[in-house]
């Protein structure tokens, strides 16, 4: 990829990103880092379920009642980042969050995972991290399940490949990407 452009290079990092849903690619699973109420970072690993390009969003099922979804109604900025060895690529895209509770597209998701074993990470009767006598495998009967959308808005990439590691950094628009030293 020694000549390629930043016009080509973006590209080739969405088709990527459309693939990272896909069981075994490294980038599904993320680091989703966030801001607390008091201002202190905070992050988490979270699967990557969906991604549409077009919109430049990525989404993640998770517990309506997990602190991070409190976090992101006060502070929507957040960060995700994503490492492959395989690719040798870094991302670290600038988000902006909203998590859906309702909605056609929240039931879609919601409707194909009732059919699977992952139903259960959105039946517990408490919240998660919630203090515990001892560890439970209890469930409720009521669902608690929420899509987080990350709408990307700056994508920072880092290339291990060459000799000589190359990054650059895309933001929202046109005429908006750029080298940077890595
Ligand atoms: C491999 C792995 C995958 C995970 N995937 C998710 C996920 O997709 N959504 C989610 O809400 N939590 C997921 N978790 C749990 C979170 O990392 C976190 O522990 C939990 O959501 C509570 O986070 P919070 O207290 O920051 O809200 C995953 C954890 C691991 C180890």
């Amino acid at each position: 990829m020694g000549d390629d452009t930043l016009h080509s290079i973006e590209e080739r990092l969405w088709q990527e990103l459309v693939r990272a849903p896909q069981r075994g690619h490294p980038w599904r699973l993320c680091t989703l880092a966030t801001v607390t109420p008091e201002g202190l970072p905070d992050a988490r690993s979270v699967v990557l379920r969906q991604v549409d390009p077009a919109e430049r969003e990525l989404c993640f099922f998770t517990d309506t009642r997990s602190p991070k979804v409190a976090q992101i109604a006060r502070q929507p900025q957040g960060v995700l980042v994503m490492w492959s060895a395989e690719l040798g690529w870094q991302l670290r895209l600038g988000v902006q969050l909203e998590v859906l509770d309702s909605g056609l597209a929240v039931l879609s998701h919601w409707t194909r995972l009732k059919m699977t074993p992952a139903v259960f990470d959105y039946l517990s009767p408490v919240p998660p991290g919630s203090p515990l006598e001892r560890p439970s495998a209890e469930r409720g009967d009521r669902e608690h399940f929420g899509v987080i959308c990350a709408r990307v808005q700056t994508i920072d990439w880092l290339d291990l490949n060459t000799n000589g590691q190359r990054r650059a950094r895309f933001g929202p628009g046109p005429g908006t990407a750029s080298w940077l030293a890595p």
